[in-house]
């Protein structure tokens, strides 16, 4: 009997291998991975899919937190022409399931054990009415600064570990004649500072009631206008030529000695890895000050639409199965600057800011601070999410004082929800 089980199994096996590869083609993947940190770290995927036979057909659209993305994703559906696979993130995930148009990627998912390996902060996108609709590629956190050495270091800064400290820090950098805060003047960059400025002010329980929630109390606090005022503060150490400026270009001042600190999810670590930089020894990685032991998260999740035709579900079913091996989400995280998406994956390959993030997202999962990203779709659906970005750019460009941008955030956040 276990020979005959064991040849059938084998034969099984054997026909499986070779009809997905027969039938496998290529992805059409449409993404927003376009800065050069990025464009490696997807090179990383497209050599692992191409050893597998797996072709790739690139649909990039730039634009950091994905807007212009999920614009160009619309139209595709909408015409009938969805993409084979889409970097998503949070609740769009949600959003597009929900519209039932979403795979189903149960099968791979249950073959390969994911249900056991894969955060519960991470799952709750990821399946939709219990059943998996993506394949989680990464985990980003946003409340992170990234720091030119040399640059303290010549000014005899200590890094900071309190909100005033920062300040001071910042002052001292803007008196020496050099940019204290790159930054990149763009709704969602904006939005990126803000998570951070959030976590500073009042902490998890404060973010979650305001953000989470969508408690207008919360959102109409006194120390939501503390929460302004210190975007106010923010912005008076950024340059004059900040607007529109790209998130990368903003890296590239620090890296390049022009600007001390930049503000940014860990994406950035890709650009200055890119460019040959050591943590460290060249630059710092540490949490905005005052929100040590917090993390506001965003994983990148490659959703799948679905599709008639076997051989593109079976091509599908390969990139899930691809970019959920253990190796490989060492191997590309190792370049995003991201972290695993799965909590068994050695920190082995990981410089000290990757292993800092691995612990951090481990810790804040264990302890209750962990917060999904209000900028980056992992606290509230996309009305809500492009509502607070407009009052707080219109705040940060000074179109507004603190007080009346905390009116408008609780009556926009009220009619978008
Ligand atoms: C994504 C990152 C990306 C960043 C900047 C974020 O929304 O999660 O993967 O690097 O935008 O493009």
């Amino acid at each position: 009997m276990r020979g005959y089980f064991g040849r059938k199994t084998a034969f099984v096996a054997a026909l499986l291998a070779t009809t997905s590869m027969a039938m496998a083609e290529d992805v059409e993947v449409l993404h927003w991975w376009t800065s050069g940190g990025e464009a490696a770290a997807l090179n990383v995927l497209k050599q692992d899919l191409a050893a597998k036979g797996i072709g790739w057909v690139d649909m990039p659209v730039a634009g950091g937190g994905g807007e212009a993305a999920m614009t160009t994703l619309r139209a595709r559906v909408t015409a009938g022409d969805a993409p084979t696979a889409v970097q998503m993130l949070g609740f769009d995930i949600q959003d597009w399931a929900e519209q039932g148009k979403l795979a189903n990627l149960d099968a791979v998912a249950t073959e390969e054990g994911w249900d056991k390996v894969v955060p519960a902060a991470l799952q709750a996108f990821s399946k939709y009415d219990g059943h998996w609709v993506s394949a989680p590629v990464n985990v980003h956190s946003t409340n992170w600064v990234w720091a030119n050495k040399s640059i303290l270091d010549g000014l005899g800064i200590a890094q900071p570990t309190t909100w005033e400290e920062f300040v001071a820090a910042m002052q001292k950098v803007k008196d020496s004649g050099k940019t204290a805060l790159a930054h990149g003047g763009q709704p969602w960059q904006d939005a990126t500072m803000f998570d951070g400025v959030v976590l500073s002010v009042g902490g998890v329980e404060f973010y979650k009631k305001a953000f989470v929630d969508l408690d207008p109390a919360a959102l109409g606090s006194d120390q939501m206008v503390e929460v302004f005022n210190r975007m106010a503060t923010l912005r008076s150490f950024a340059d004059d030529n900040f607007s529109g400026r790209d998130w990368n270009l903003a890296s590239a001042m620090v890296i390049n000695n022009e600007a001390a600190f930049q503000i940014m999810g860990d994406w950035a670590k890709g650009e200055f890895l890119k460019a040959g930089k050591v943590p460290g020894k060249d630059f710092l990685c540490f949490r905005v000050p005052g929100t040590q032991g917090d993390v506001s998260f965003n994983s990148d999740q490659f959703a799948m639409f679905a599709q008639t035709d076997p051989a593109a579900q079976a091509a599908q079913a390969e990139m899930a199965r691809a970019i959920m091996a253990p190796s490989f989400q060492s191997a590309f995280n190792v370049v995003k600057g991201s972290v695993p998406a799965r909590t068994d994956v050695p920190n082995d390959a990981f410089d000290d800011c990757g292993k800092q993030g691995m612990k951090e997202l481990a810790d804040a999962s264990a302890n209750g601070t962990l917060v999904g990203s209000i900028a980056h779709g992992h606290a509230n659906k996309a009305a809500v999410k492009n509502a607070i970005y407009d009052v707080v750019t219109a705040n940060f460009n000074g179109e507004t004082d603190a007080k009346t941008a905390v009116a408008n955030l609780v009556s926009a956040v009220e009619a978008a929800k």
